[in-house]
């Protein structure tokens, strides 16, 4: 944008007696979808440079393109930084889909439409295998799996997208250039299917406030901790980030471990846990991990596994008492598998199939996608619950088939996207009774 652009944009902001409309910074940009944990709902967010209408126009696809409008609203955000760079932050939740159904979609006002683009509403009930993208730590510079991600979004390779903390290195710099710019990037996945998130240590700066601001995952929490339903699935984002910055509120670790404790109580509930016996865990800073990094799970004790001085709020114990059957983690720039492992020690179901009714909740750190500190080396020796390591540039696919077997595999980048590792998680028994 040329430096004239940038100043009128600046006036539009700051004197709206200017009367803006029409000039590009109404222009929607960062287009990305949310799951609102209702098949028949999906949210849409965008970013406007200027303050605007928030409505989104869709239909069947292919079907007579928009005859529906939904509207929404519009979050003011300034970013902490020296400029104060501001954007408008819209959000409209879409209503009344039908499950499985492909919808286009645009969204903006009459001061400016985004591109048109797709999306299929998820599928109702827990009888369907939804299949996942799972990745952290990707950044604005050298997001070296954002091509083939988009190409298999673009396919339709996969329903969703779990990305596990650390956004753009990061959000907030250069006033949040860096964040729009990297949100612009990952818009050819994010527009197309929903895009879910926790936040990483990289959202760290002003409060997490580019994280809380741009996404909207469900519940009410600014996206720090949330769950959700999908098919045999019970998926909980939660932030390890809470244990590492107590300059922001050392009681954002209790809110958030007294909700963690009330939301597997909840899923355990035997009705619930017959219907969707698979429970997941998202969160950056693994508890487990074997990288040469001076890193939190190598160098010294996992605070995210035992918890704050004198033990508090460790989810390891909490994890394993509630029968949490994956853990997803990232931070690590690599990928490690460990087998089944509880309090250092490993769980196998049985040493030919430690995967098959483990005894222990399965730990998978992906964080791969690529970013500019590039990847992260191993140390030499893994411990025992280490099962594969891969050192490339990459991500996962999960896909829980039924209510007994999910399917993950690794994808490496490096390797034209050849599948580097894959194991089945089966799991006849649910629930913590499977191993008390
Ligand atoms: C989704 O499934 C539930 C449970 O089977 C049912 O009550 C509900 O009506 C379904 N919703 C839609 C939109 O099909
Ligand atoms: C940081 O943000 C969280 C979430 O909005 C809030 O609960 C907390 O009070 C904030 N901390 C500070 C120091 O502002
Ligand atoms: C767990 O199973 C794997 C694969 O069979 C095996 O290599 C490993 O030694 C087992 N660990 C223990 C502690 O049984
Ligand atoms: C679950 O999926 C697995 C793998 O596709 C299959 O072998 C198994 O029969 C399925 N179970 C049920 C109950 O459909």
């Amino acid at each position: 944008m040329s430096r004239l652009g940038r100043l009128f944009g600046f006036l539009c902001l700051w004197l709206p007696h200017l009367q803006c409309e029409g000039f590009s910074y109404t222009q929607p940009e960062q287009v990305h979808l949310s799951y609102p944990g209702d098949p028949t709902t999906m949210m849409v967010t965008w970013t406007t440079f200027g303050p605007a209408e928030s409505i989104v126009e869709f239909g069947p696809d292919p079907g007579e393109a928009f005859t529906r409008s939904a509207r929404g609203d519009a979050t003011r955000f300034v970013d902490g930084g020296k400029l104060k760079h501001t954007m408008f932050i819209h959000r409209v939740t879409l209503q009344a889909l039908v499950p499985g159904q492909r919808y286009a979609y645009r969204c903006g006002s009459e001061q400016g439409w985004s591109r048109s683009y797709g999306f299929w509403a998820l599928l109702n009930g827990t009888s369907w295998s939804p299949r996942f993208a799972i990745f952290g730590d990707m950044g604005l510079e050298n997001p070296q799996s954002l091509p083939r991600l988009q190409q298999e979004a673009e396919m339709g390779l996969f329903d969703v997208v779990l990305h596990v903390g650390d956004f753009a290195y990061d959000l907030d710099t250069d006033n949040s250039y860096v964040g729009d710019a990297f949100m612009r990037k990952i818009e050819p996945v994010a527009a197309l299917v929903p895009y879910m998130t926790c936040p990483g240590n990289h959202e760290e700066k002003y409060n997490f406030s580019n994280y809380r601001f741009r996404f909207n995952m469900p519940g009410d929490t600014e996206s720090l901790w949330y769950s959700w339903d999908i098919g045999p699935a019970h998926i909980i984002s939660f932030s390890t980030e809470v244990y590492f910055f107590l300059k922001y509120g050392q009681q954002l670790v209790a809110e958030q471990f007294q909700w963690l404790e009330k939301d597997l109580q909840e899923a355990n509930q035997p009705e619930r846990r017959k219907e969707r016996p698979w429970i997941i865990t998202m969160g950056h800073r693994p508890m487990y991990c074997s990288n040469n990094d001076q890193d939190d799970c190598t160098l010294y004790e996992s605070i995210i596994r035992r918890g704050l001085d004198p033990q508090q709020f460790g989810l390891e114990d909490l994890f394993y008492k509630y029968g949490v059957d994956l853990a997803l983690w990232a931070h690590e720039h690599s990928y490690e598998r460990l087998w089944p492992v509880y309090d250092y020690k490993v769980c196998n179901g049985s040493t030919d199939a430690p995967y098959t009714n483990p005894c222990a909740p399965v730990h998978i750190i992906t964080g791969s996608a690529g970013c500019r500190e590039r990847l992260d080396p191993f140390v030499p020796d893994p411990r025992e619950w280490s099962a594969v390591r891969i050192e490339d540039y990459g991500y996962t696919h999960m896909q829980i088939m039924n209510r007994t077997h999910v399917w993950l595999e690794q994808v490496s980048d490096d390797q034209s996207g050849k599948v580097v590792d894959g194991i089945w998680l089966i799991k006849e028994l649910h629930g913590p009774e499977a191993w008390h």
